[in-house]
């Protein structure tokens, strides 16, 4: 095959949970799969918004819908792939990229806010793997899924991550025992893990009175030898890559987009004590 076509999506159908045009990672990715030729249902639990995004995935030439949907409601889930079965009946890309943060010292954490982020990031990636995977077992013809986790799924962030630090973690687990238990049907699953990328919510975090907006971003540099924070639009080539048959024996893996994030937290620092 020639390695223009390898990241080549024509045809493919390709679901992105919280894929809303709010700025979000979600959103670039919806778009970026269309570029590469797929058809995209964008789902999130602002329609509104999720529905500007399959008008412009329309305005790339390529066919969407859009579904309200609540990943950390079952029925939602149930209805978002009845709406995929009735425009498209196949799926051949799931994108979990809905996902929710909080900050508390985990001494203090409420046990509803434990369950309400471990539902939206966890619970909800299971629940669209599962009817994902029941699909392209059914089709016979495997898939990609492809979670969006954090450096924190790996590393302890501190700050009062502590339960959305869990969560990822329990993802990347997930990513791991999915893609053994699944390899066989031809379907890969692998995750993608972010440093701080420059969303609409990490614009919020950053501003938000509790904080010192010019420490904390301090803080994230230091954290990314390449010295800046990533963009929504840093996502769109490690998802298309997964997705398509460019990684067609990839499955499994952890993969970071962060600057060199995880990288350094294998020890040192990225600065000579001089500079
Ligand atoms: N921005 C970062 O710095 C960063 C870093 C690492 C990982 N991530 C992960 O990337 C993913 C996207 O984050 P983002 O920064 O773009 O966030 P965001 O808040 O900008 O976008 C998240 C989207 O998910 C939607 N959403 C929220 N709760 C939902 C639910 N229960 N069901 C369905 N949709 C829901 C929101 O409406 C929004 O459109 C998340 O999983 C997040 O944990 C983000």
């Amino acid at each position: 095959m020639a390695a223009e076509n390898l990241f080549d999506l024509t045809g493919r159908v390709a679901v992105v949970t919280g894929s809303a045009a709010k700025g979000g990672i979600g959103h670039a990715i919806a778009l970026g799969l269309a570029r590469a030729g797929a058809n995209v249902v964008s789902s999130d639990i602002d329609e509104p918004r999720a529905r500007t995004t399959a008008q412009e995935v329309e305005a790339l030439g390529r066919q969407s819908t859009c579904v309200a949907c609540d990943v950390s409601k079952p029925d939602d889930i149930l209805g978002l792939f009845a709406e995929v079965d009735r425009v498209f009946g196949r799926i051949d890309i799931l994108v979990n990229n809905a996902g929710i943060g909080s900050h508390a010292h985990p001494e203090d954490l409420s046990l509803d806010e434990w369950r309400r982020v471990i539902d939206v990031n966890a619970t909800g990636s299971f629940m669209c793997a599962q009817q994902a995977a029941r699909r392209m077992i059914r089709e016979g013809v495997g898939g990609s899924i492809i979670n969006i986790s954090s450096i924190a799924g790996s590393t302890a962030l501190g700050r009062g991550n502590f339960v959305y630090s869990v969560a990822k973690g329990a993802i990347n687990q997930m990513t791991r025992e999915l893609a053994v238990e699944w390899a066989h049907h031809g379907i890969r699953v692998n995750a993608i893990q972010p440093c701080q990328i420059r969303t609409r919510a990490l614009q919020e975090l950053i501003t938000d009175p509790q904080f010192s907006s010019t420490k904390l971003v301090e803080r994230f540099l230091s954290g990314i030898p390449m010295n800046r924070l990533g963009e929504p639009e840093d996502l769109v080539g490690p998802v298309v890559f997964l997705a398509s048959d460019a990684s067609k024996f990839v499955t499994g893996v952890m993969l970071p987009v962060d600057g060199g994030n995880l990288a350094l937290n294998a020890g040192g620092s990225h600065t000579w004590p001089q500079e």
